[in-house]
């Protein structure tokens, strides 16, 4: 089998994950993850089928009546569930409410971490989340925690017109028994709260570097 690298970037909600994860993705050619999106598809189809997000045996029993999917469209990663792809209401205020009680059910945890390893076969991976650095990919060298002041973060998702309670998502992110957002072994912090995009991604391409990820010559330079 060949062995792929995996990057993984952890943190709390709108730390700016997924910002550098898409920037990263093109300019180092990497397949981008976004493994929050296979929680939410999953908490997407439970509250679909009616089943109280709360009730842990019933979201067992709702993923094991569900097909979950994942793949790649051009670099980045795709979810269906039962073969659709639940757009834009992967975002919606409802699943924002319910996607950290979901996440926090070991058996969603276990289907979902094994088909994110799975992107590791398809090439070089970027892949961000909770847990990615501390137990998707303990192994790689290559690890990132973000973080950004709390009112900073609340109003990223305000800018764009979101409804998340984004302190409460990370209260319970935080503090689940099974895989609770933590900073891995061997992750260096990035604090985004001060920093542009531009500056973010270049403190991330100088830390990746120093952890042994080859930067091709002109990746720090190209144009955002
Ligand atoms: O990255 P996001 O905010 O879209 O993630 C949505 C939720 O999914 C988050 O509140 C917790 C959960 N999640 C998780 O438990 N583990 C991950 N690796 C990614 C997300």
């Amino acid at each position: 089998m060949i062995l792929h690298r995996a990057i993984a970037i952890d943190g709390p909600a709108a730390s700016g994950k997924s910002t550098l994860a898409r920037i990263l993705s093109q300019r180092l050619d990497l397949i981008m993850v976004n493994s929050g999106a296979m929680y939410r598809a999953v908490t997407w189809k439970v509250l679909k089928t009616g089943v109280d997000p709360g009730d842990r045996a019933a979201v067992v029993e709702a993923l094991r009546n569900m097909e979950v999917e994942c793949g790649v469209d051009g670099l980045s990663s795709t979810v269906r569930i039962d073969g659709i792809d639940p757009g834009d209401e992967l975002r919606s205020e409802e699943v924002n409410a319910n996607v950290s009680a979901v996440a926090a059910v070991p058996e969603v945890r276990e289907c979902l971490v094994s088909l994110q390893r799975d992107f590791l076969k398809l090439g070089d991976v970027v892949m961000e989340g909770r847990d990615i650095g501390s137990v998707v990919f303990p192994e790689t060298p290559y690890k990132i925690y973000m973080d950004a002041d709390p009112d900073v973060r609340e109003a990223r998702r305000e800018e764009i017109g979101e409804v998340d309670s984004v302190a409460a998502r990370d209260h319970a992110d935080s503090r689940r028994a099974t895989a609770p957002l933590k900073i891995a072994d061997g992750a260096a912090i990035l604090d985004t709260s001060g920093h542009t995009i531009e500056t973010g991604v270049a403190a991330a391409l100088a830390i990746l570097k120093s952890q042994g990820f080859p930067i091709p010559a002109d990746g720090e330079g190209n144009p955002l």
